[in-house]
């Protein structure tokens, strides 16, 4: 068995993060979201995976390398355009070989990983296994339409008017029928080829399409809420480790303090993880959350929060529920009048309290 990892496309819908990162990489409790993914297909007993790459190939490359970090042997396939998830389907055939694969979109965040879902396909092997999961917008994703014994009668693409509440998880196992199912394909109103089609061909043509039901589950809705709150889980789970220096200061639950940083003259309150290089000063630092590599806290208070690398805050209290992307700077505005002074990027997001 193998695996397809999809780390193509452009995240429109995290912008402005994504403007300057692939999507893939954006971190979750200090670690890109597609490094949990490719630890849940090893985890399962998978070790070829190839992984789809667009324009952003260069830093996914430079980011998994050949995957033995992961236990995985990596084999990089390039998509000359973002045609569909069943394109990519479609340009992996010769790597896929007639082999069964999970398909794995690398956006795509599951609690607990896909063990049991890869035990389960093997044990039964169905055609293909979808996963399911309750969301409140389904307009934004594949829906699934069930029967009355739970079986999978229909799926559309954001539909417009969506029949259930019952999203398609971005993980599929497939056998090497779905090749069949993705050379029939047309492109849909979007110009994709989209998966949701070929697994409708599948069901279409009577083979049998698995489906399983679950929750803990995220994926970039372009909704800071949801990335805090999936940052908040994982952080929870994280077991607390102190490599870097603590002076003067105190840590209060799980905390990371990874090699090279340096906290001074502050509390913090786990769980939070700070990255290495990161300096944090005459600071509170509150529950759930994450610092990346070098940034400077000094002077502020930030709390429930995601804080990506090189960034800096100064003199601020207090910051929460809040993305910070990388290289930014956040400093009072020190003179009269009092004024808010911005420079901000393109799709920027601000809530100012006053
Ligand atoms: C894709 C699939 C969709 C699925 C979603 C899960 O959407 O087309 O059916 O629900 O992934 O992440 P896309 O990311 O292309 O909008």
């Amino acid at each position: 068995m193998k695996a397809l990892v999809l780390a193509g496309g452009s995240g429109t819908r995290l912008r402005p993060i994504t403007h300057t990162q692939a999507k893939q990489l954006v971190p979750v409790a200090n670690k890109p979201v597609l490094f949990y993914g490719l630890e849940a297909i090893a985890s399962a007993g998978i070790e070829d995976v190839g992984i789809v790459v667009g324009d952003t190939h260069a830093e996914i490359e430079s980011a998994v390398g050949d995957g033995s970090a992961f236990g995985l042997n990596v084999t990089y396939l390039r998509q000359e355009a973002p045609l569909g998830l069943a394109h990519a389907v479609l340009i992996a055939r010769e790597y896929l070989g007639d082999d069964d694969f999970v398909m794995y979109l690398g956006d795509n965040f599951i609690v607990g990983g896909i063990d049991g879902l890869v035990e389960r396909f093997r044990a039964e092997r169905p055609s293909a296994q979808i996963m399911l999961t309750k969301v409140l917008d389904p307009g934004q994703f594949g829906v699934a339409e069930l029967d009355a014994d739970g079986r999978v009668v229909g799926l559309e693409e954001k539909p417009r008017e969506p029949k259930s509440d019952l999203a398609l998880v971005g993980v599929y196992l497939f056998t090497p029928l779905v090749h069949e199912a993705v050379s029939a394909l047309k492109p849909s109103w979007r110009g994709e080829l989209e998966i949701t089609d070929a697994i409708q061909w599948l069901i279409d043509a009577g083979h049998q399409v698995q489906p399983t039901q679950i929750s803990g589950y995220w994926k970039d809705t372009g909704n800071v809420t949801d990335m805090l709150e999936v940052n908040r889980l994982v952080l929870e789970s994280l077991e607390p480790r102190v490599e870097g220096d603590v002076h003067d200061s105190e840590l209060i639950g799980r905390v990371i303090v990874e090699e090279g940083a340096s906290v001074r003259g502050s509390r913090v309150v786990g769980p939070v993880v700070i990255g290495q290089g990161s300096v944090i000063e005459d600071s509170y630092i509150g529950p759930f959350t994450s610092i990346a590599r070098d940034c400077r806290v000094s002077r502020s208070e930030i709390e429930y929060s995601i804080l990506l690398s090189r960034s800096s805050i100064d003199g601020v209290r207090r910051i929460e529920a809040s993305l910070i992307g990388h290289d930014v700077e956040v400093t009072p505005a020190l003179n009269a009048p009092k004024a808010h002074r911005l420079v901000l990027g393109d799709h920027s997001k601000v809530q100012i309290s006053s």
